[in-house]
């Protein structure tokens, strides 16, 4: 930001506000448009363009007609695009992160981090794109039994903004290695990053029609992309409650769905653990994103034997945070999103202490409290399980401890919520941790670690957290569809030096069998 507040980018062409349909940048057709504000301040940075289902069915028609060619590229060029792509976001790094911090709210450092995770998809699906591979089944002779991979069609994409670029690229980079395209219906809270990262497409020579990006409120256009039966799956990231719904709206065209729902971390802390890396493993899961994340440990489960130390470690490390904007490099926790996120925050902590909870320490934020949407990093002791707090995604710096004295009511405790995405374990033993990933009822364990995100692992949950998985070699697969091929009547090869003519059969798809 310069000195009068506005965005000052390197390369201000980064700075979009029209949809991007079939390569070119286009206003709604009613010319509305939606305000895009700094967390911190509550500044309006800019105005994007507020598209309805007009703009969505338009792009639709583009991602369609798109699909009939880059569904046949040439995977090398599929994979030569997307390298392109991902150097000009590795070129353009200060300013995409600088977006991150303007329009979503993240210290600079995890904004420079998480343009390096949104790389990161893009190289991996860039490789991916050349490695999709069928398979041949061994059948009965004079027969062929194939698998072919074919990219699913037009793919809808509706995207968080808690993770501006990497949430998009995790999905985007993967639908076009595969050879779908895109409608991208980014968060309508951070839509700044999305159009920048639309742009830098269109700079790495991406087909006109491969990506297309509308922005604008949720409900018309999802409406369009979950009933348009030309879009055959949709990718979605956000809470459990909407992505019901977007099942719900899908059902009668029976989309594909990728589903990356809520999550209500238990982090379960051993007497065994080695006190100081696990409250840094807790620091780095609860507070990273100032605990905008679904993967944040929401549930901390101390065992009784070390409870007091680790609380009292863990204040400490609390206390040396830091809460700024993110453009002030010493910073490390933002505001959060807006006036709902804090009010939630509020709420649960409200809660908790009216049913007997404590607060052991918590940040003093007043003097940021006239501007911007800002919640002080809180440690909340003496939680039980009935409280809203141990039920709900609470998506703010709450640390919230509860204590156990064996393993089996600390594993019952942990798998007693309907939501299955992250979960993490502190201790030494090797025994422990072979009983833990296999009692654990969610899909990422993180075992003495807070950090389980890479591209090369598979991300997504089970439960009500959703289903199917980005990232990793399994990511890919949310966007093919096999296709089995059987040939019958294929010549059967007699002698040696028959097999070349069989081969010729094969490929000039002969039936007859030589005599
Ligand atoms: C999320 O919060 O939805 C994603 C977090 C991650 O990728 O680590």
């Amino acid at each position: 930001m310069n000195a009068n507040g506005q965005l000052d980018l390197a390369d201000p062409g980064l700075l979009r506000s029209q949809c991007l349909i079939d390569g070119e940048w286009i206003d709604a057709r009613s010319a509305e448009t939606l305000a895009v504000c700094d967390p911190s301040n509550g500044a309006t940075i800019a105005r994007v363009t507020n598209a309805s289902q007009i703009e969505a069915g338009v792009a639709i028609d583009a991602a369609e007609a798109a699909f009939a060619t880059w569904h046949h590229a040439d995977p090398s060029e599929r994979s030569r695009i997307l390298r392109a792509w991902g150097e000009l976001v590795e070129e353009h790094r200060e300013d995409l992160a600088s977006l991150l911090v303007t329009e979503q709210g993240k210290p600079m450092n995890e904004a420079r981090g998480e343009i390096d995770y949104a790389r990161g998809f893009i190289d991996w699906f860039a490789e991916e794109a050349r490695r999709i591979y069928g398979d041949v089944i061994p059948t009965a002779p004079g027969r062929r039994l194939f698998v072919e991979k074919h990219p699913i069609g037009v793919v809808a994409a509706i995207t968080p903004w808690n993770f501006p670029a990497a949430m998009i690229t995790r999905k985007v980079a993967a639908a076009i290695a595969a050879g779908c395209t895109v409608v991208l219906k980014p968060s309508e809270l951070t839509p700044l990053t999305a159009l920048a990262l639309g742009e830098l497409a269109v700079r790495a020579e991406l087909p006109s029609g491969v990506l297309n990006i509308v922005t604008g409120m949720p409900e018309a256009i999802g409406a369009k992309l979950t009933s348009d039966p030309r879009v055959r799956k949709l990718t979605f990231t956000g809470s459990t409650k909407v992505g019901k719904l977007l099942a719900e709206q899908c059902a009668p065209t029976l989309k594909r769905l990728s589903l990356e729902l809520g999550g209500n971390a238990p982090f379960l802390i051993f007497e065994d653990a080695d006190i100081e890396p696990a409250i840094d493993a807790v620091m780095q899961s609860k507070f990273r994103n100032t605990g905008q994340t679904c993967v944040c440990a929401n549930r901390i489960y101390v065992h009784d034997a070390i409870h007091d130390e680790f609380l009292k470690g863990l204040c400490a490390k609390v206390e040396s945070l830091r809460i700024g904007s993110g453009f002030d490099e010493r910073s490390t926790q933002g505001p959060l999103i807006n006036k709902a996120a804090v009010e939630k925050a509020s709420r649960l902590v409200e809660d908790a202490l009216r049913n007997g909870a404590s607060i052991a320490f918590q940040h003093d934020c007043s003097p940021l409290k006239n501007s911007g949407t800002w919640f002080p990093p809180t440690i909340v002791t003496g939680a039980h399980e009935e409280m809203a707090i141990a039920k709900e995604e609470i998506f703010g710096p709450v640390a919230v401890l509860y204590r156990f004295s064996d393993d089996a009511t600390a594993i019952e405790s942990a798998n007693g919520s309907a939501s299955g995405l992250a979960s993490y374990v502190a201790t030494r033993s090797p025994a422990r941790m072979l009983t833990l990933a296999s009692q654990l009822e969610f899909g990422m364990i993180g075992i003495n670690t807070g950090q389980i995100s890479d591209p090369i692992a598979p991300f997504g949950g089970i439960k009500e957290s959703g289903y199917g998985r980005e990232g990793s070699k399994y990511g890919i697969e949310e966007y093919l569809d096999l296709r089995t091929v059987a040939i019958a009547g294929l010549p059967l090869p007699t002698k040696l030096g028959d097999d070349q003519d069989c081969v010729s059969a094969l490929v000039n798809h002969g039936t007859t069998r030589r005599g």
